[in-house]
Protein backbone atom coordinates (compact mmCIF):
# COMPACT_ATOMS: atom_id res chain seq x y z
CA UNK A 1 0.00 0.00 0.00
CA UNK A 2 1.98 3.52 -0.90
CA UNK A 3 1.89 6.29 1.07
CA UNK A 4 0.12 9.75 0.46
CA UNK A 5 1.51 13.24 1.82
CA UNK A 6 -1.74 14.82 1.08
CA UNK A 7 -2.20 16.72 4.66
CA UNK A 8 -1.35 16.17 8.26
CA UNK A 9 -4.59 14.00 9.04
CA UNK A 10 -2.97 10.54 9.23
CA UNK A 11 0.29 11.25 10.07
CA UNK A 12 2.27 10.75 13.21
CA UNK A 13 4.22 13.76 15.32
CA UNK A 14 7.67 11.32 15.17
CA UNK A 15 6.96 11.75 10.95
CA UNK A 16 6.96 15.40 10.85
CA UNK A 17 9.50 16.06 13.39
CA UNK A 18 11.50 13.38 10.54
CA UNK A 19 10.40 15.70 7.51
CA UNK A 20 11.53 19.00 9.20
CA UNK A 21 14.66 16.88 10.12
CA UNK A 22 15.50 16.08 7.10
CA UNK A 23 14.44 19.53 4.96
CA UNK A 24 16.88 21.19 7.60
CA UNK A 25 20.26 18.83 7.48
CA UNK A 26 19.68 17.47 3.50
CA UNK A 27 22.48 18.35 0.70
CA UNK A 28 20.37 18.27 -2.27
CA UNK A 29 23.06 17.74 -4.47
CA UNK A 30 23.99 14.79 -2.01
CA UNK A 31 20.96 12.15 -1.83
CA UNK A 32 20.56 9.20 -2.79
CA UNK A 33 18.52 8.51 -5.93
CA UNK A 34 15.30 6.55 -6.59
CA UNK A 35 14.52 5.43 -9.85
CA UNK A 36 10.81 5.96 -10.10
CA UNK A 37 8.52 7.96 -12.48
CA UNK A 38 6.24 10.87 -11.08
CA UNK A 39 3.92 12.80 -12.67
CA UNK A 40 3.01 16.43 -11.87
CA UNK A 41 0.11 17.49 -12.23
CA UNK A 42 -0.65 21.11 -12.04
CA UNK A 43 -4.09 22.77 -12.88
CA UNK A 44 -3.13 25.79 -11.35
CA UNK A 45 -0.35 28.37 -11.92
CA UNK A 46 2.22 27.73 -10.01
CA UNK A 47 6.96 28.72 -9.79
CA UNK A 48 7.76 27.57 -6.65
CA UNK A 49 5.92 24.14 -5.91
CA UNK A 50 5.98 22.64 -9.29
CA UNK A 51 9.85 23.54 -10.19
CA UNK A 52 11.02 22.67 -6.57
CA UNK A 53 8.97 19.45 -7.43
CA UNK A 54 10.43 18.99 -10.40
CA UNK A 55 14.28 19.75 -9.12
CA UNK A 56 14.04 17.80 -5.98
CA UNK A 57 12.77 14.68 -8.37
CA UNK A 58 15.95 15.47 -10.65
CA UNK A 59 18.26 15.20 -7.54
CA UNK A 60 16.22 12.06 -6.56
CA UNK A 61 16.79 11.05 -10.51
CA UNK A 62 13.03 10.59 -10.46
CA UNK A 63 11.84 10.92 -13.44
CA UNK A 64 8.83 13.45 -14.05
CA UNK A 65 6.67 14.19 -16.84
CA UNK A 66 4.19 17.08 -16.60
CA UNK A 67 0.63 16.80 -16.95
CA UNK A 68 -3.09 18.95 -16.13
CA UNK A 69 -6.53 18.82 -16.63
CA UNK A 70 -7.06 20.66 -19.78
CA UNK A 71 -4.21 18.72 -22.09
CA UNK A 72 -6.01 15.51 -20.56
CA UNK A 73 -9.04 13.25 -20.95
CA UNK A 74 -10.60 14.80 -18.22
CA UNK A 75 -11.88 17.39 -20.85
CA UNK A 76 -13.78 14.45 -22.06
CA UNK A 77 -15.44 13.13 -18.72
CA UNK A 78 -13.05 10.89 -17.91
CA UNK A 79 -13.17 9.77 -13.98
CA UNK A 80 -10.27 10.15 -11.76
CA UNK A 81 -10.74 6.11 -11.07
CA UNK A 82 -9.82 5.27 -14.64
CA UNK A 83 -7.26 8.56 -14.59
CA UNK A 84 -5.18 6.70 -12.01
CA UNK A 85 -5.63 3.62 -13.82
CA UNK A 86 -4.05 4.81 -16.71
CA UNK A 87 -1.16 6.24 -14.94
CA UNK A 88 -0.28 3.21 -12.90
CA UNK A 89 -0.38 0.75 -16.24
CA UNK A 90 2.69 3.25 -17.03
CA UNK A 91 4.54 2.44 -14.16
CA UNK A 92 3.79 5.65 -12.79
CA UNK A 93 4.47 5.73 -8.99
CA UNK A 94 3.82 9.27 -7.62
CA UNK A 95 1.61 12.39 -8.14
CA UNK A 96 1.94 15.48 -7.19
CA UNK A 97 -1.14 17.47 -7.70
CA UNK A 98 -2.41 21.15 -7.47
CA UNK A 99 -5.87 22.06 -8.36
CA UNK A 100 -8.43 24.98 -7.28
CA UNK A 101 -10.64 21.56 -6.20
CA UNK A 102 -10.95 20.71 -2.46
CA UNK A 103 -11.16 16.92 -3.24
CA UNK A 104 -8.72 15.55 -0.93
CA UNK A 105 -10.72 12.60 0.27
CA UNK A 106 -11.32 11.30 -3.60
CA UNK A 107 -7.04 10.68 -3.76
CA UNK A 108 -7.04 9.38 -0.29
CA UNK A 109 -8.13 6.46 -1.05
CA UNK A 110 -6.05 5.19 -4.10
CA UNK A 111 -3.46 2.19 -2.65
CA UNK A 112 -0.73 1.59 -5.73
CA UNK A 113 -0.08 4.69 -6.02
CA UNK A 114 1.27 7.77 -3.86
CA UNK A 115 -0.31 11.04 -3.69
CA UNK A 116 1.59 14.07 -2.51
CA UNK A 117 -0.36 17.35 -2.64
CA UNK A 118 0.66 20.32 -4.12
CA UNK A 119 -2.07 22.59 -3.02
CA UNK A 120 -5.58 21.26 -2.82
CA UNK A 121 -8.07 23.97 -2.92
CA UNK A 122 -8.65 25.88 0.48
CA UNK A 123 -7.38 22.88 2.44
CA UNK A 124 -3.91 21.68 2.28
CA UNK A 125 -0.45 22.82 0.97
CA UNK A 126 1.78 20.30 3.32
CA UNK A 127 5.06 21.18 1.72
CA UNK A 128 4.70 24.21 2.01
CA UNK A 129 3.85 24.47 5.61
CA UNK A 130 6.86 21.72 6.15
CA UNK A 131 9.56 24.27 4.98
CA UNK A 132 8.15 27.13 6.84
CA UNK A 133 8.46 25.36 9.90
CA UNK A 134 11.93 24.48 8.52
CA UNK A 135 12.60 27.83 8.49
CA UNK A 136 10.87 28.51 12.34
CA UNK A 137 12.82 26.05 13.22
CA UNK A 138 16.50 27.50 11.96
CA UNK A 139 15.44 30.65 13.73
CA UNK A 140 15.09 28.81 17.00
CA UNK A 141 11.16 30.04 16.57
CA UNK A 142 9.42 26.25 16.53
CA UNK A 143 10.18 25.35 20.25
CA UNK A 144 9.06 28.86 21.38
CA UNK A 145 5.96 28.71 23.34
CA UNK A 146 4.67 31.91 21.47
CA UNK A 147 2.28 31.58 18.47
CA UNK A 148 3.27 31.91 15.26
CA UNK A 149 0.95 34.74 13.80
CA UNK A 150 -0.75 34.47 10.39
CA UNK A 151 -1.88 37.86 8.60
CA UNK A 152 -3.85 38.49 5.55
CA UNK A 153 -5.90 36.56 3.70
CA UNK A 154 -6.19 33.67 6.69
CA UNK A 155 -9.74 32.45 5.42
CA UNK A 156 -8.89 31.23 1.81
CA UNK A 157 -4.97 29.96 2.45
CA UNK A 158 -4.40 26.47 2.45
CA UNK A 159 -0.80 27.52 3.34
CA UNK A 160 -2.23 28.46 6.73
CA UNK A 161 -4.46 25.41 7.02
CA UNK A 162 -1.68 23.23 6.19
CA UNK A 163 0.13 24.74 9.38
CA UNK A 164 -2.42 24.99 11.78
CA UNK A 165 -2.49 21.07 11.35
CA UNK A 166 1.34 20.95 11.78
CA UNK A 167 1.50 22.97 14.42
CA UNK A 168 -1.53 21.47 16.37
CA UNK A 169 0.62 17.75 16.02
CA UNK A 170 3.85 19.71 17.51
CA UNK A 171 1.71 21.51 20.06
CA UNK A 172 2.88 24.99 18.97
CA UNK A 173 0.49 27.62 19.28
CA UNK A 174 -1.11 29.78 16.26
CA UNK A 175 -2.32 33.15 16.36
CA UNK A 176 -4.07 35.49 13.33
CA UNK A 177 -4.40 39.11 13.01
CA UNK A 178 -6.48 40.38 9.78
CA UNK A 179 -9.73 42.13 8.77
CA UNK A 180 -12.55 39.73 10.16
CA UNK A 181 -13.64 38.49 6.51
CA UNK A 182 -10.69 37.16 6.17
CA UNK A 183 -10.70 35.29 9.79
CA UNK A 184 -10.93 31.23 9.29
CA UNK A 185 -14.22 29.80 9.98
CA UNK A 186 -12.89 27.83 12.57
CA UNK A 187 -10.86 29.19 15.16
CA UNK A 188 -10.27 26.33 17.80
CA UNK A 189 -6.90 26.85 19.46
CA UNK A 190 -6.38 30.15 17.46
CA UNK A 191 -5.73 33.10 19.16
CA UNK A 192 -6.65 36.31 17.46
CA UNK A 193 -4.85 39.35 17.57
CA UNK A 194 -6.39 42.79 17.32
CA UNK A 195 -3.74 44.78 16.39
CA UNK A 196 0.09 45.50 15.41
CA UNK A 197 0.87 46.41 19.03
CA UNK A 198 -0.64 42.83 20.10
CA UNK A 199 0.93 41.14 17.80
CA UNK A 200 4.54 42.34 18.32
CA UNK A 201 3.81 41.84 22.36
CA UNK A 202 2.66 38.21 21.54
CA UNK A 203 5.18 36.89 18.61
CA UNK A 204 8.49 36.03 17.45
CA UNK A 205 7.33 34.70 14.17
CA UNK A 206 4.69 35.92 11.57
CA UNK A 207 3.44 34.57 8.47
CA UNK A 208 2.32 36.84 5.89
CA UNK A 209 -0.35 35.93 3.56
CA UNK A 210 -1.31 36.85 0.09
CA UNK A 211 -3.93 39.59 -0.49
CA UNK A 212 -5.83 38.43 -3.80
CA UNK A 213 -7.10 41.67 -5.33
CA UNK A 214 -10.13 39.76 -6.42
CA UNK A 215 -10.93 38.98 -2.63
CA UNK A 216 -10.80 42.68 -1.50
CA UNK A 217 -14.60 42.97 -1.90
CA UNK A 218 -15.33 40.78 0.60
CA UNK A 219 -14.12 43.25 3.07
CA UNK A 220 -17.69 44.79 2.94
CA UNK A 221 -17.55 48.34 3.48
CA UNK A 222 -13.40 48.37 3.92
CA UNK A 223 -11.84 48.99 1.01
CA UNK A 224 -8.26 48.13 -0.34
CA UNK A 225 -6.92 51.77 0.88
CA UNK A 226 -8.44 50.61 4.32
CA UNK A 227 -6.96 47.31 4.50
CA UNK A 228 -3.36 48.56 3.74
CA UNK A 229 -3.65 51.54 6.37
CA UNK A 230 -4.72 49.02 9.22
CA UNK A 231 -2.68 44.71 7.95
CA UNK A 232 0.16 45.86 5.66
CA UNK A 233 3.65 45.28 7.28
CA UNK A 234 5.65 48.25 6.84
CA UNK A 235 9.43 49.03 7.80
CA UNK A 236 8.34 50.83 10.92
CA UNK A 237 6.63 47.88 12.30
CA UNK A 238 9.20 45.68 11.46
CA UNK A 239 12.01 48.47 12.91
CA UNK A 240 9.54 48.61 16.08
CA UNK A 241 9.41 45.25 16.79
CA UNK A 242 12.05 42.77 18.71
CA UNK A 243 15.27 41.75 17.28
CA UNK A 244 13.99 37.94 17.72
CA UNK A 245 11.34 38.91 15.19
CA UNK A 246 11.42 36.74 12.20
CA UNK A 247 8.70 37.08 9.16
CA UNK A 248 7.72 34.63 6.55
CA UNK A 249 5.60 34.79 3.64
CA UNK A 250 5.11 31.73 1.55
CA UNK A 251 4.87 33.91 -1.65
CA UNK A 252 3.77 34.80 -4.36
CA UNK A 253 3.99 38.40 -2.93
CA UNK A 254 1.83 41.47 -3.58
CA UNK A 255 4.48 43.93 -2.97
CA UNK A 256 1.98 47.16 -1.93
CA UNK A 257 -0.51 45.14 -0.27
CA UNK A 258 0.27 43.01 2.41
CA UNK A 259 3.68 44.17 2.62
CA UNK A 260 5.42 47.39 1.93
CA UNK A 261 8.33 47.91 -0.59
CA UNK A 262 10.59 48.63 2.15
CA UNK A 263 9.04 46.05 4.69
CA UNK A 264 9.85 43.22 1.69
CA UNK A 265 13.45 44.06 2.01
CA UNK A 266 13.88 44.91 5.44
CA UNK A 267 16.28 42.04 7.41
CA UNK A 268 13.64 40.84 9.87
CA UNK A 269 11.86 39.51 6.44
CA UNK A 270 13.47 35.80 6.15
CA UNK A 271 11.71 35.04 2.80
CA UNK A 272 14.60 33.32 0.98
CA UNK A 273 15.65 31.45 4.00
CA UNK A 274 12.13 30.06 3.25
CA UNK A 275 12.99 29.95 -0.56
CA UNK A 276 16.05 27.90 0.36
CA UNK A 277 14.25 24.82 1.75
CA UNK A 278 11.89 24.46 -1.25
CA UNK A 279 13.77 21.90 -2.83
CA UNK A 280 14.82 19.88 0.41
CA UNK A 281 10.78 19.88 1.73
CA UNK A 282 10.14 18.32 -1.99
CA UNK A 283 13.21 15.60 -1.60
CA UNK A 284 12.15 15.20 1.76
CA UNK A 285 7.77 14.70 0.80
CA UNK A 286 9.22 12.07 -1.81
CA UNK A 287 11.76 10.49 0.42
CA UNK A 288 9.04 10.26 2.83
CA UNK A 289 6.50 8.68 0.67
CA UNK A 290 8.38 6.05 -1.50
CA UNK A 291 9.52 5.09 2.48
CA UNK A 292 13.42 6.36 2.43
CA UNK A 293 13.09 8.10 5.49
N1 LIG B 1 4.21 29.11 -2.20
C1 LIG B 1 3.71 28.59 -3.33
O1 LIG B 1 2.96 27.62 -3.31
O2 LIG B 1 4.13 29.22 -4.48
P1 LIG B 1 3.68 28.78 -5.95
O3 LIG B 1 2.20 29.10 -6.08
O4 LIG B 1 4.53 29.58 -6.88
O5 LIG B 1 3.92 27.31 -6.09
Amino acid sequence: MSKHLLDFKDIEKKDIEKLIDVTGKLNPEKTDEISSISLLKFDEPSTRTRLSFSVAAYRLGIKTFESSDITSAKMKGENLKHEIETYKSMGIESLVIRTKEDNIDEYRKFEDISVISGGFGTSSHPTQAILDATTLDKFNKLDKDTPVVYIGDVKHSRVFESGRELFSLLGKKVGVFTHESFLPDDLSNIEVLNSWDEVLETTEAIELLRVQKERIKDLGDSDLDEYINKYQLTDEILDKASEDLITLHPMPMNVGIEISEKASLHKKFKYKDQLSFGVPSRIASYMYVMEKI
